[in-house]
C-alpha cells in the first residue's frame, strides 16, 4: 500500500468502565484490547502507527513497548483534539491517514483494507466505516440528505428524537487525506454539551465544501463494537472466543462443547486433540496432537504439553512441561514441573511448588509412577521409572534415584 499511517486514539478515561485500569488494557481472551487494534493497523500495511495516550498513558506505553510511536494528549478534549496531537509527528506527510479507536477490538483487517482501497479508487477525501445495528445507543448516527448522500455524523447527545431512530452508525474507523484532515480539524468547534472537540464533525465540514466523503458498511456489524462498559467487554470476549474456537476446529482440533470451552489468544493445539467441556486454556499454552484435555481442566500460562497426553477432570497445570503419553487423569495440581514421557500422575497428586518465598521445580523423569494422593514438596526430583507410593509426602530436596521406590509420611526410600 502507498504511504498509509495510522493514528490510534487511546487517551480517553473510559469512565463507563468504572475501573482503575486504563480502558484499552482490559483483556479480551487474555490479550489487552489495544493489541487487537495495533495488530489490525499492522496487518493493513501501516508504515507507522501513532498511539495517542492520555489517561494512565504510561501503563499503556509500558505494555505496547517499542512496536509503535506515541503521542501525548495532555488534556482530554475529545477525539478531534486527540488526532490533532499527532499533527507534529505527521508533518510533511501527504498520504492517507487511518484513524482507529483504541477500544474497537473486533475490527476485520479485510474490511479496513477495503476502506483504503475504495478511498483511493474514488479519490475521496474521507472514507469511513459504518454499520447497521439493532441497538445504535451510544454511537454517532449517520445523517443523509434527500438524495441519500452522507452529510454528517451526529453524536447521540446532540441528536433529535428522530435522529436517534437511525440505525446506521459510525464505527470510528476513518481513512482521511492527511492535508485535508489537519486543515479540517482547525475548523471544528467545541461541543458545548460535552466540552469536547468531535472528530466526527469533519464529515459535515467536508460535505459542506463538496469534498468527496465515502463510506464502507460492515457486513457483520459486531465488528464495529466499541468497548465502553464491562458489559461490552463481555460481548467482545464472546465474539473473539468464538473466532478462536472456530480456528482450532478448522485446524483439526475437536472441541466437544464450544459453549463451555475457554481458550485464550496465543495458544497452540495440535490436530486430533480433543478438548472436553468446561476447560480453560490460558495464553501461552502449547498442546501437541492426539491429547485429551478435560473435562474441567485449567491449563495456565507457560504450559507445554507433548503428544498423546491425557489431562482429566479437576486438574490444574501451571508453568510446566509434560512429555508425550503422560497421564494425569484426576484431580491433581502441577506447578513449575518438568514431567517426562509415559509418566502416570495418580489421582490427587499435588506439587507443593511455593514455599512462601520461592517457586521451586519438581522434576519427574520418564516412566515414573506417582501413586494417588501424593504431595511432592519442591524442589524434588523423581528419577526414571521411580515409584512414589500412594499417600506419600515427598519432602523438600528429595532426589529419588532411577527405579527407586519411596512411600510414607515423610516418604522414605525403600532399600
Ligand atoms: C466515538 C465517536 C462515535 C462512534 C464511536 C464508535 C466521536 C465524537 N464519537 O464515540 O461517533 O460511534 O466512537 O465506537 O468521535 N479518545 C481520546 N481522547 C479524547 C477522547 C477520546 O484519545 O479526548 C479516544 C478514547 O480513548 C477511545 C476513542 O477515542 O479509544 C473513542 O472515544 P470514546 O469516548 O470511546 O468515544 P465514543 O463516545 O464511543
Ligand atoms: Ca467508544
Amino acid at each position: 500500500m502507498l504511504d498509509l499511517r495510522t493514528i490510534i486514539l487511546a487517551a480517553g478515561k473510559g469512565t463507563r468502565m468504572k475501573s482503575d485500569a486504563p480502558k484499552v488494557l482490559h483483556e479480551v481472551c487474555g490479550t489487552p484490547i489495544i493489541r487487537y487494534v495495533v495488530d489490525v493497523a499492522k496487518a493493513v500495511g501501516s508504515l507507522k502507527i501513532y498511539v495517542v495516550l492520555g489517561h494512565k498513558g504510561q501503563e499503556v506505553k509500558n505494555y505496547l513497548g517499542k512496536n509503535v510511536d506515541f503521542v501525548i494528549q495532555k488534556r482530554l478534549l475529545g477525539t478531534a483534539d486527540a488526532v490533532k496531537c499527532a499533527e507534529k509527528s505527521l508533518k510533511g506527510h501527504k498520504g492517507d491517514i487511518l484513524v482507529l479507536c483504541g477500544d474497537t477490538p473486533l475490527l476485520n483487517k479485510n474490511v479496513i483494507k477495503n476502506i483504503v482501497r475504495k478511498h483511493r479508487k474514488l479519490n475521496a477525501v474521507c472514507t469511513f466505516l459504518t454499520a447497521k445495528v439493532d441497538n445504535p445507543q451510544g454511537y454517532g448516527r449517520i445523517i443523509r440528505d434527500d438524495k441519500g448522500s452522507v452529510v454528517a455524523i451526529r453524536e447521540e447527545k446532540d441528536s433529535t428524537l428522530q435522529e436517534r431512530m437511525i440505525k446506521e452508525i459510525n464505527v470510528g474507523v476513518y481513512c482521511i487525506r492527511s492535508l485535508e484532515l489537519f486543515s479540517a480539524l482547525k475548523a471544528i468547534n467545541l461541543n458545548f454539551k460535552k466540552k469536547e472537540f468531535y472528530l466526527t464533525d469533519i464529515v459535515e465540514i467536508f460535505a459542506k465544501k463538496n469534498l468527496k466523503v465515502a463510506i464502507v458498511e460492515t457486513k457483520d456489524s459486531v465488528e464495529g463494537l466499541g468497548i465502553n462498559s464491562k458489559n461490552e467487554l463481555a460481548e467482545a470476549e464472546e465474539v473473539i472466543r468464538g473466532r478462536i474456537l472456530k480456528d482450532f476446529m478448522r485446524q483439526g482440533v475437536t472441541i466437544v462443547d464450544p459453549k463451555t470451552t475457554y481458550i485464550d489468544n496465543d495458544v497452540k493445539i495440535g490436530r486430533d486433540t480433543v478438548i472436553r467441556p468446561f476447560t480453560f486454556i490460558e495464553k501461552n499454552v502449547r498442546i501437541g496432537s492426539c491429547c485429551v484435555i478435560g473435562p474441567f481442566s485449567r491449563l495456565r500460562p507457560g504450559v507445554k504439553i507433548g503428544n498423546k497426553v491425557e489431562i482429566g477432570n479437576f486438574t490444574e497445570v501451571s508453568r510446566s512441561q509434560i512429555g508425550n503419553s503422560t497421564f494425569m487423569k484426576h484431580f491433581s495440581y502441577l506447578g513449575d514441573s518438568v514431567v517426562g514421557e509415559g509418566v502416570n500422575i495418580g489421582a490427587g497428586t499435588v506439587t507443593a511448588n511455593y514455599d512462601g518465598k520461592n517457586k521451586n521445580i519438581t522434576k519427574i523423569e520418564s516412566k515414573a509412577f506417582i501413586g494417588c494422593d501424593s504431595i511432592l514438596i519442591a524442589p524434588v526430583k523423581v528419577g526414571r521409572n521411580a515409584v512414589v507410593g500412594a499417600g506419600s509426602v515427598v519432602t523438600k530436596g528429595t532426589k529419588i534415584p532411577a527405579k527407586g521406590v519411596v512411600f510414607g509420611v515423610p516418604a522414605k526410600i525403600k532399600m
